[in-house]
């Protein structure tokens, strides 16, 4: 049987978006980076002159969010920076701006997705058919960030990267709203030494096998 929903939570850099997008292929469905959601509204929120830390500036920005085009804010580059992805994780900590996007997500895993986030498989798709929890060593996702920043051509050193990464993860995983965690019933996943072709078949393993 083919599965219509699959949730993927994960830690920061752990490979679940590249993991999630060839699911998706392979599965023949949707794909949604929720990540995205809170780093648009980080971007609203700062290009409104607002504070991502203030729970009211954040919300509002997070409910403008549907009105208009959502897949071009989505596709905006800027988003891919550190600095809006900082901010995301602080805006991310306020309730009302999760609850401003709980149904756009709900709306779209019922089309048959795959979507990758800190709470698919806890909050916003708790009947998944399939729950992953992606994760790796903190040293190993620091690399492989500081990479992707060069290659954007930002000038940022290792030791900054994995600092900013241990924080990122305490703030994820220490909110009260909505912390990452991994869902009761989650497969885990760990991709330190994996190749993305090797953590693609075992994710493959475990949802065929699920199913
Ligand atoms: O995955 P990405 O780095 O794009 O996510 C940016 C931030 O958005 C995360 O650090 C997290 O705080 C927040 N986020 C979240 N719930 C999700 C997806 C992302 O809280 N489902």
């Amino acid at each position: 049987k083919k599965p219509k929903t699959i949730a993927i939570d994960g830690t920061f850099a752990s490979g679940k978006g590249t993991l999630a997008k060839r699911l998706a292929a392979h599965y023949g469905l949707a794909y949604m980076d929720t990540g995205k959601l809170y780093r648009a509204t980080a971007k609203a929120t700062l290009d409104a002159g607002g504070d991502p830390d203030n729970a009211a500036d954040a919300a509002k920005a997070a409910k403008s969010l549907g009105q208009g085009n959502l897949d071009e804010k989505l596709s905006d580059p800027v988003l891919k920076s550190g600095a809006i992805g900082a901010a995301a994780s602080k805006v991310a900590v306020h309730p009302d701006v999760r609850a401003a996007l709980l149904d756009l997500q709900r709306d779209f895993a019922a089309q048959g997705a795959v979507l990758d986030g800190r709470d698919l498989g806890t909050v916003i798709c708790p009947d998944a058919d399939v729950k992953l929890y992606v994760d790796a060593k903190p040293e190993i996702r620091a690399e492989r960030r500081h990479k992707e920043l060069v290659g954007y051509g930002e000038e940022i050193s290792f030791d900054t990267v994995l600092a900013q990464l241990r924080e990122r993860d305490a703030r994820d995983m220490g909110r009260k709203d909505a912390p990452l965690k991994p869902a009761e019933d989650a497969h885990f996943l760990d991709s330190s030494h994996l190749s993305i072709e090797e953590a693609f078949d075992g994710a493959c393993r475990i949802i065929d096998a699920v199913m």
